[in-house]
Order: C-alpha cells, then structure tokens, then sequence
C-alpha cells in the first residue's frame, strides 16, 4: 500500500454540470424521539421563545443552514391525523404513534411548524398520510394550509390565528409506502393510483403551476423491488408528480469500515437506478418530462446501535435514534454531500434526516445546552459555500480497495462557481491511512485568497459529547502552495476538506 497519494483536478467554469438548487440543503424534523419535544419546542427551556421553540437551537440551525424542512414524517405521518395538531394546545388530543411505540402529545403541530419554519427563514415540505388516510384528509389539509378563506378548512386556520395561508409548494404523498414497517404499506399498483388521485386533486384545488409534488420511490436501493417499484408507480404518476424520492442511510457493516468510506459509491448507483428506471418511463409515455429525484432521507444511520431499541413502551418524546457521530462519519457524510452536489442536475431536492436529536447533526439535553455533532460541520460548509455552479471536474486521483465496492478512487471531489467569481472545491480523501496531495489546476480562474479548512482525527471514533463538545471541529489548513495558478494542498488520510478560491 502507498505511504502517500497524489492526487490531481482541473475544472473551467464555462463547463458546467447545473446551478446548485436551493432545495438541495434540505432537513427533516419528524415527531420521533426528542426531533421536536426537547429538540425544537421545549417552552420550559430557559432559551424558548413566546412560541416555545428554543433559541439555543435556532442558533444552530442558522449557522448550519438548511434551506427547506420536511414535515411531520417519515414513518410518523402514516399515522397521523394533521387535526390533532391544530387549535387550542389544552383540546389537542393525547394518541398512540405505532410506528415508534410512543404517545404523541399533539402540543407541537401545522401551526408551530410554520412558525418554526418562518423563524429559521426555509420552505416548508409538508408530507402527507397514505397510509392509514386518503385523498380526502389530504384534501382538506391542503385547503386548511393553502386556501386564503371563506371555506370551513381555510376559515378554522383563520380561526387559529393564521389569516394568510401558508402557501407550502413542495408536499410528499406518502412516505415509504412500500416499507413493511409502514403502516398501511401498499403495493405499488395501489400506491400509484391514489398518489396520482393525490397528486392531481391537490393540483385542483392549487390552481397554479408551481406546485411540487413527491411520489414515494423505494426506501432503500436494497429493497426487493426496487425499480420495479419505480417503474409501476411512476407509471401511474409520471404527468401529475414532479419528484420521485430516494432513501439511503449508511453504516459499517459487519466492521467493514473501508468500504463505509466509500458508501457514496452505493448513493450514486442508487441516483443512476432511479433516473434511468424515470426516464426509461417517460421514454415509454413519450413524454417530453423529467422527473427529478428528492432524495428527502440521507445520512450515517447505525440502525444497529442500541440507541434503535424500542424505549419504554407509549413513552413521551423518549431518546431514539440519537447515534452520536464520529470524525470518521462526518468524512462520510461529506462524500455523501459531494455525491448530491455532482448529481444536483437530476437530484433537486435533499434532506438531511434528521435535523435535532434523532440521527441529527444538533444535539440538546432537556433545560441543559445544544452542540454541534460532527456532521455539523460539512453541511454547514457545503451550505455555506456551495451555492452557484457546479462545475464539471476532472479528476485524477490513486484509487483503494474495498470489500463491498471494489476498487474506489480515493478522492471524492466537486468545485462549486460562485456569483461573485469564487470557486470552493469540497475534497474528501476516503482513504482511511493514507494522506494525499491534491494538485489543483486553477489555470481557468483567477486566483487570490486560498484558504483550506480540514475536518480530520487522529482518533477516527472521535465524537462531541455533552461533557466535550468541542472535541471535533474543523481547522484552518496552513499546508496550502499557490503558484501559477496550480494550488497545492496536503489532505490528511479521512478528512473532509473545504477549499476556497477567491
Ligand atoms: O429518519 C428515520 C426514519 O427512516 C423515517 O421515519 C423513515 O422514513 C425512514 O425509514
């Protein structure tokens, strides 16, 4: 094995791949866990605002910048009777959510959500139930949210103190309804029919053209029909939806954490599946449409870890989900966010799940503080930086050997132009052992400033924890050459990198 890499990218910003689209920083809160009760709305915090939502973590979700939330679920929202949420807190009613063995108390709905939604400044993407609902309850959600007045659903939000409609564009019919777990799973014959049903009624009601409507696609790349599954329900959906949406979350499997390293690879055969099963359907319709991806749950998920345990059963807002993040799984959900950017032609939209608490890059503890976790940091730089165009880059780079995906080049690389005439190129070296020196040929831009911020351990099971949660955060990389346009930079082995070119 090499005791060091050389690595080389060269990129012109007149070769481009797409504009970066706002959606593509999305996040999730879904009411699992501690994702809104002690993680957003905790009005007894000493932080909360009038509207119970705590400051200390709005903080946060500012500096890590998502751009849109999906809401209320996830598994959660097959469950789920939106009017539970809405009106008078004391009248809301206590109910059994089975798809976490929890009581959802209702105090935190339609309403707060907007709320919440308006304060951190991003567009809501409001789901809707297909699981044990229908057309109709969606039907009157969407009135209840989007119609000005004068009917009895827009009139009740009035009611409740919202006089302007929410104007939500971007609605999810349904969530993983070929899941098992699901509650009301269909097939996908019957799931196609009634998201059309869906999809179409709601564009009845809208009236306009910009609005954005997600079919559910598998819920992994590993499901037994997947794309099969595609196939059928974008059969029935192709004309009346705009997204069909992908699910991935990654872990080591069996302690294979080389091919972890490398788990982008399985994200971009998965997008590869998606579109080409889309647009093998829209060739068979003869259609001139392009269905897009939103890829509205991806992240590091160990799904093995005991934080996945059931919790003491119809508990309130039990810990679930909360994994605690390493250096090593920031460096893979940098590549992850690499992967979205290189694809963000066909992916528009993408939510990191979840936002707080629950597989989260924020974590808080009931009256005591908020930290960031170690995935904080590469979204908040792509967020931060990684707005404009992407550019086409070609990439030169040693490859390494994994189990699961073979041979994988060992830098995993995207430059994003931005308006003002900066490049930032996001750099992950994947490989666990060996540091890299990354040649960069800026011959096509202007360069000043290069600055370069590195995320990287010595201890790869490094976390942030309550009682040090600082112990991992990214640092200014001095080991940066410029000269005559090629930039030279030392890339530690498992780091996630953020170079900019101003
Ligand atoms: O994000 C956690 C869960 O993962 C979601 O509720 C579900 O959609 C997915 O299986």
């Amino acid at each position: 094995m090499a005791d060091h890499h050389r690595a080389r990218i060269e990129f012109d910003p007149r070769f481009t791949v797409a504009e970066v689209p706002d959606r593509l920083f999305g996040s999730f809160v879904e009411h699992l866990g501690r994702c809104v009760y002690t993680g957003i709305y905790e009005p007894e915090h000493p932080t909360a605002n009038a509207d119970g939502l705590r400051e200390d973590v709005l903080d946060l979700i500012r500096e890590l910048g998502p751009t849109m939330i999906r809401y209320p679920g996830g598994n959660f929202v097959s469950g789920y009777r939106w009017e539970d949420g809405v009106g008078p807190k004391e009248d809301r009613p206590r109910r059994l959510d089975l798809a976490w063995g929890t009581t959802e108390t209702n105090q935190f709905g339609l309403g707060e959500f907007m709320k919440f939604c308006r304060t951190v400044d991003v567009e809501p993407n409001m789901a809707v139930n297909l699981g044990t609902r229908g057309l109709q309850e969606a039907l009157d959600l969407f009135e209840y949210a989007n119609h000005p007045s004068g009917t009895y659903w827009s009139d009740l939000r009035r009611s409740h103190g919202d006089e302007e409609p929410y104007g939500i564009k971007l609605w999810c019919l349904g969530n993983e309804m070929d899941g098992p777990w699901q509650i009301g799973q269909r097939t996908a014959t019957e799931y196609g029919r009634i998201a059309d049903q869906t999809a179409r009624s709601l564009r009845f009601i809208d009236g306009s053209d910009d609005l954005d409507l997600v079919a559910c696609g598998s819920s992994s790349r590993g499901m037994p029909f997947f794309g099969a599954w595609e196939n059928e329900v974008l059969t029935h959906t192709y004309e009346s939806v705009d997204y069909i949406s992908a699910h991935a979350y990654y872990h080591p499997l069996d302690g294979d954490v080389t091919s972890f390293m490398a788990s982008a690879q399985d994200m971009e055969l998965f997008i590869d599946g998606v579109i080409a099963t889309a647009d093998a359907v829209g060739a068979k319709l003869k259609s001139d449409k392009k269905i897009n991806i939103s890829f509205d749950e991806w992240n590091v998920w160990y799904q093995t870890a005991p934080t996945g345990e059931r919790p003491e059963p119809w508990s309130i807002a039990p810990r679930q989900l909360e994994d605690h993040y390493s250096a090593m799984d920031a460096v893979v959900f940098g590549s992850l966010l690499i992967t979205l950017l290189r694809r963000s032609d066909r992916v528009t939209a993408a939510c990191l799940a979840q936002l707080v608490n629950v597989i989260a890059p924020i974590m808080t503890e009931p009256g005591g503080p908020a930290w960031r976790q170690t995935t904080f940091f590469p979204f908040a730089e792509a967020s931060k930086y990684g707005r404009g165009t992407v550019l086409n880059v070609n990439a030169d780079s040693p490859a390494f050997d994994t189990k699961k995906y073979g041979e994988v080049s060992a830098l995993h690389s995207v430059a994003v132009a931005g308006e003002d005439g900066s490049v930032t190129v996001f750099a992950v070296n994947r490989d666990l052992e060996t540091p890299m020196t990354l040649e960069i040929d800026a011959s096509s831009v202007q360069v000043g400033d290069v600055t370069v911020s590195t995320l990287t351990d010595a201890d790869r099971d490094a976390k942030n924890t309550l009682d040090d949660q600082d112990r991992v955060a990214p640092v200014a990389n001095g080991d940066v050459v410029v000269k005559d346009g090629l930039i030279t930079v030392e890339l530690p082995a498992m780091s996630w990198n953020t170079i900019r070119i101003a």
